[in-house]
């Protein structure tokens, strides 16, 4: 019976849970890490031929390519999940961590590149990226498999106060985020349309008044998000929970990636209005720049996990609330659905589709 079929990593009697091999095995999602810049390279290069013509077989390559890029998260996930143990050595909880870790390979590979640009670095981001990525995996790789004494299941009072603050702030950004994915929804009506809502919206959003509280909230939220990452990752965990830190973690790396991109980058340094043309990459499109293909699986799985995240924190609240969990879960289900048709719709507008 294999590891993973086992879904739990085998404890010898010596407390040493894994050979070489399958330690090796549980640094895969470090591996798709490091694989997805290059599963872009390769999408960008079918839908660009040298000879101008895109055959259908290339139009195949260039979708599996995409849809591969936009999955590496789940393996992260799916990682994570099967790391779940009582108490995990300092070997399983370090990979446990970089299979969260690795969910957020989209919004981190758009920071390094920003990043690198912000810097004046002049090297290529492949390498760093790369690099960072192996002393992640040696840093797991090379931690002691003793293990360590079981956390109580109990929560800290700190942490059950840090979480009623979380769903407050919560329920304060999804006003912004209601009408920031709204706004981008109606980017399939034509850009004018997305810069009149967009118009209106910047007397409220970008306001002296609103704009520093509506970051701060952000920047806020990602901090406690991570602390609560952090915590949650110690203890056993059934699928949902490992989901609702999952796409915790991809937001707090998506949302300090954005802000960079929109206020510092885009606005505090190169002056570049952030409207529809800087969000759809234009005039060469997302699609088609070797560069901004990257934004795709960035902005798609954003939208996706912030709704995902928010369902989940929902589900959390009607169980609490004694909702039975068969219904709480259905609702669990249709929202990641619904999410998930919300954020293919939108990048269809950023892509060039119309209605
Ligand atoms: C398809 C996905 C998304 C696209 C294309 C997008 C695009 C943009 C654009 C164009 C701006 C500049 C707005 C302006 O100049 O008025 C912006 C700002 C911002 N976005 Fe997004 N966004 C996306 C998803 C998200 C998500 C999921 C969140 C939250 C979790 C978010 C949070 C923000 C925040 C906080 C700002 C700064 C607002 C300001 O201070 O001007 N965005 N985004």
């Amino acid at each position: 019976m294999s590891v993973f079929e086992q879904g739990r990593i085998r404890t010898g009697d010596n407390g040493l849970a894994n050979t070489k091999a399958e330690k090796l095995l549980w640094l895969i999602p470090a591996a798709a890490a490091m694989a997805y810049p290059f599963l872009l390279d390769a999408f960008h290069l079918a839908v660009s031929p040298a000879s101008g013509e895109t055959s259908a077989a290339r139009l195949v390559i260039a979708a599996l390519c995409l849809l591969a890029a936009t999955a590496a998260p789940l393996l992260g996930l799916a990682c994570a999940w099967r790391l779940t143990k009582a108490a995990p050595s300092s070997f399983e909880l370090r990979a446990r961590r970089l299979a969260y870790l690795s969910i957020a390979a989209p919004p981190l590979f758009v920071l390094t590149g920003v990043g690198l640009g912000l810097l004046h670095i002049p090297v290529s981001d492949k390498p760093v990226w790369i690099m960072i990525w192996l002393a992640a995996s040696l840093y797991v790789l090379f931690s002691s498999e003793q293990e360590r004494p079981a956390k109580s299941a109990a929560i800290a009072p700190s942490i059950a106060k840090w979480r009623v603050t979380h769903g407050i702030a919560a329920a304060v950004i999804l006003l912004y985020v209601a009408f920031h994915l709204t706004n981008h929804l109606l980017g399939l009506l034509g850009p004018e349309v997305h810069a009149a809502v967009m118009k209106a919206g910047r007397t409220v959003y970008r306001s002296s008044v609103i704009e520093p509280i509506l970051v701060a909230l952000m920047l806020f939220q990602v901090a406690v998000g991570v602390r609560l990452a952090w915590r949650w990752s110690t203890l056993p965990a059934d699928a949902y929970r490992v989901f609702q830190i999952g796409s915790g973690v991809y937001l707090a790396a998506f949302i300090v990636t954005h802000l960079n991109s929109a206020l510092v980058s885009a606005r505090a340094v190169h002056h570049i209005d952030t409207n529809w043309d800087w969000a759809s990459g234009a005039p060469t499109g997302l699609i088609h720049d070797a560069w901004s293909i990257r934004l795709v699986p960035h902005y798609a799985l954003g939208v996706f996990f912030v709704l995902a995240h928010l369902v989940s924190g929902l589900r959390g609240v009607l169980i609490a609330h004694g909702v039975a969990a068969a219904i709480a879960n259905r609702i669990w289900a249709t929202g990641l659905a619904a999410g998930g048709l919300v954020a293919i719709a939108i990048m269809s507008g950023l892509c060039g589709a119309r209605i």
